[in-house]
């Protein structure tokens, strides 16, 4: 494992200090938020590890369906006194709790996220938003309906890197957009989520039957609770996973909110053939209005992320932790090199006529430069949990709302739609639905 993992986690600790002395100045007492976690898994654990490290924010509950998750949320909050359950309506039923934290799978986001709306809670909810892109539209509705401050948990739209990305971009840096490419690969087990399994998985800690929701009911699979990514019936693939975060930081940056009008996909299953559905290469080519968005993401071969926007004045290009502008003139500095198919005489002329229409600078060569900013992650959890918290104390809107995460959502679908039913597919906006 290299060794940028320890250091970003200082980079988060020293960042939460920071938030937390400039939040001491102006909190009050009363300002204090009370919230509780569902789900307590791998994303889970590290949201609730942030979230109590920012001020004023104290978290009195825990779901988890797995009682394992029970004991990681009491160590974590240092609580061993910690509200747990099985069941996240008690939670939902509690006076005292402002506000949820979900990181379930995803085939469970929309069923929490109703039910919080229409308990009356407030919800950060991990992406992708939701599973299908029906499911979003009701997620939009039950937040709409019950007047909730609802967070989708993409986070880099609450990253500076992203905010400068998107400054620079209105401020004409590389001119009107033109083409867009996102690009991500991983290689390695982990990186495919062949994720270990708790080792005392087992129906005496595990409510199976209830984390299957609506799927096919099949015996407790320990690699299917951990692994859930690689199957249609539970995640989203390769585009709910990783697609989403880079579909929401292209969005944000552009100023775009709307699903893409088509998107068509190439891919397969080349190397993980561990019994999973979905595509461990995706290659997605989409139509934002007439703007080509590519999108290449895989878990073959290890590639840095990079979401590089061209324009007629140059390019933008975010990577991990860096933000290059690198701005084109878009002139000729030459005499056409086609006028080498020219007859001597012509040529010469062309050539003569050329630099008359462009006069030698008779001062210094020009100097480039192409500016480079480094933000701490491109992806950063602490401003977007700050973000919604700071929403729900005063009630102003949140950086990624669910009409915002619902498009962003819908693009994965698209792409995983195209990717089965191996043709283009189109949104209809009319209907809210992908068609053929
Ligand atoms: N934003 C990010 O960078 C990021 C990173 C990783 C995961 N995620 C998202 O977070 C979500 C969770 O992913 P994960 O890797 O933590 O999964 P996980 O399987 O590790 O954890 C999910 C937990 O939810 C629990 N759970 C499932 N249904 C439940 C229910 N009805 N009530 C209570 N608990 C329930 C499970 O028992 C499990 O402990 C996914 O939507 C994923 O896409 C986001």
């Amino acid at each position: 494992m290299s060794n940028s993992f320890p250091r970003r986690r200082f980079l988060q600790s020293a960042s939460a200090a920071v938030l937390l002395q400039s939040r001491k100045a102006v909190a009050a007492p009363s300002d204090r938020l009370r919230f509780a976690m569902i789900g307590v898994g791998m994303q889970g654990s590290g949201l609730l590890g942030t979230a109590i490290r920012l001020p004023n924010v104290e978290c009195v509950g825990a779901a988890d369906l797995y009682d394992g998750r029970h004991t990681l949320a009491k160590e974590i909050t240092g609580n061993p006194n910690l509200l747990t359950t099985r069941r996240y309506q008690e939670l939902l039923d509690r006076k005292d709790i402002d506000c949820i934290i979900a990181a379930v799978p995803d085939f469970w986001h929309k069923r929490v996220v109703v039910d919080a709306c229409n308990a009356g809670k407030d919800i950060y909810c991990e992406k992708p938003m939701s599973h299908t892109a029906s499911e979003g539209f009701e997620m939009v509705e039950a937040a709409k309906k019950n007047r909730r401050i609802v967070q989708i948990g993409s986070q880099r739209v609450s990253s500076a890197l992203c905010a400068k990305a998107r400054e620079l971009y209105h401020g004409g840096a590389i001119g009107d957009v033109t083409m867009v490419e996102l690009s991500l690969g991983r290689n390695s087990p982990n990186g495919a989520w062949q994720y270990p399994p708790p080792t005392d998985l087992s129906s005496r800690n595990l409510d199976w039957d209830t984390w299957l929701n609506d799927t096919p009911k099949i015996p407790l699979n320990p690699e299917r609770f951990a692994r859930w990514r690689c199957w249609k019936d539970y995640g989203t693939g390769v585009g709910g996973d990783l697609m989403v975060h880079l579909i929401s930081g292209m969005l944000f940056t552009l100023g775009w909110n709307r699903p893409p009008r088509s998107a068509s996909a190439l891919g397969g299953i080349f190397r993980w053939k561990d019994g999973r559905d979905m595509p461990d290469i995706h290659a997605v080519l989409f139509d934002y209005d007439g703007i080509p968005v590519y999108v290449r993401l895989g878990l073959q071969t290890e590639t840095p992320e990079l979401a590089r926007f061209m324009g007629p004045k140059g390019i933008l290009d975010a990577t991990g932790s860096e933000l290059r502008h690198s701005p084109q003139n878009g002139v000729d500095t030459s005499p056409s090199y086609y006028s080498g198919s020219f007859p001597a005489q012509m040529r010469q002329e062309y050539i003569r006529q050329w630099h008359a229409d462009h006069p030698a600078s008779t001062g210094p060569e020009p100097v480039s430069q192409d500016p480079t900013y480094r933000g701490e992650d491109w992806d950063d959890l602490h401003p977007h949990l700050w973000n919604f918290f700071q929403a729900v104390r005063t009630r102003k809107p949140v950086a990624e709302d669910a009409v915002f995460g619902n498009h962003a959502a819908i693009a994965c679908h698209m792409a995983n739609e195209s990717y089965f039913r191996k043709k283009a597919v189109f949104w209809d906006q009319a209907s809210r639905s992908i068609k053929s």
